[in-house]
């Protein structure tokens, strides 16, 4: 018997008629952008997450970006993440003409070793991205107080775990901006899915596509 890691189809036939009828209303409003649905999915999320506000964006590497340009990252600035992401992480970093440095990650629970981020900062560094991956929060608690110790922003990437508890109490996130990302639970990976990779798609399919022409290469930079 195979057991799928995650069967979305089996849990939308579980919800199947709310989630008809909510499509169904955006569409015959043609309320498509930044409609009610949207400022009412931004409010519940803030509950849900304990937040001041939530904010709606086109992907997580949006958001990503977003949150850095809101705390005025940009050219020359370092921005401590972890090398154990999806490309997106350091692809933003990038992207506003900052530099990634990596710290390596804690080997049990695969996320950012806060123990080896003091080593790692400069005078350039500007914020810390922890990656709270699959479902597990990064250790926040001494990251948050070396940080604020450091006047460094922290910016979770909870893309793999929204909603997830920390020791500490509390859901995600913690920090001074976090995003998420809906299409990790939008994917079956029971079904052939279309490639991420921009094989055939051009350039704007790379861009698309975090930079990557094939599985696992991402060659340059997406533009937004
Ligand atoms: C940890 C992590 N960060 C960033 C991203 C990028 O999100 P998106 O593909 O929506 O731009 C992903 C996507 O899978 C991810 O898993």
């Amino acid at each position: 018997m195979q057991i799928k890691m995650v069967d979305l189809h089996r849990q939308y036939l579980s919800i199947k008629t709310e989630i008809d009828e909510a499509i169904q209303s955006v569409l015959t409003g043609t309320d498509f952008i930044m409609g009610s649905a949207v400022c009412e999915f931004e409010a519940d999320l803030a509950t849900y997450l304990g937040a001041g506000h939530a904010v709606g964006c086109a992907s997580g590497t949006d958001a990503l970006q977003v949150a850095m340009m809101a705390l005025g990252i940009s050219r020359g600035d370092e921005v401590i993440t972890s090398p154990f992401t999806f490309v997106a992480t350091a692809e933003t970093i990038a992207l506003l003409g900052a530099s990634p440095v990596y710290v390596d990650i804690d080997a049990k629970t695969y996320n950012l070793d806060v123990q080896q981020i003091a080593a790692r900062i400069t005078s350039r560094t500007k914020a810390i991205i922890p990656v709270h991956l699959y479902g597990q929060p990064a250790d926040l608690a001494p990251l948050l107080t070396l940080a604020a110790e450091r006047g460094l922003k922290v910016i979770e990437d909870t893309a793999q775990a929204i909603g997830a508890r920390c020791h500490s109490g509390g859901t995600l996130p913690h920090g001074d901006g976090a995003w998420i990302e809906e299409k990790v639970s939008t994917r079956n990976p029971g079904r052939e899915q279309p490639p991420r990779h921009a094989a055939g798609r051009g350039a704007q399919g790379q861009a698309a596509a975090s930079g990557s022409l094939d599985r696992g290469t991402h060659s340059h930079c997406a533009s937004l």
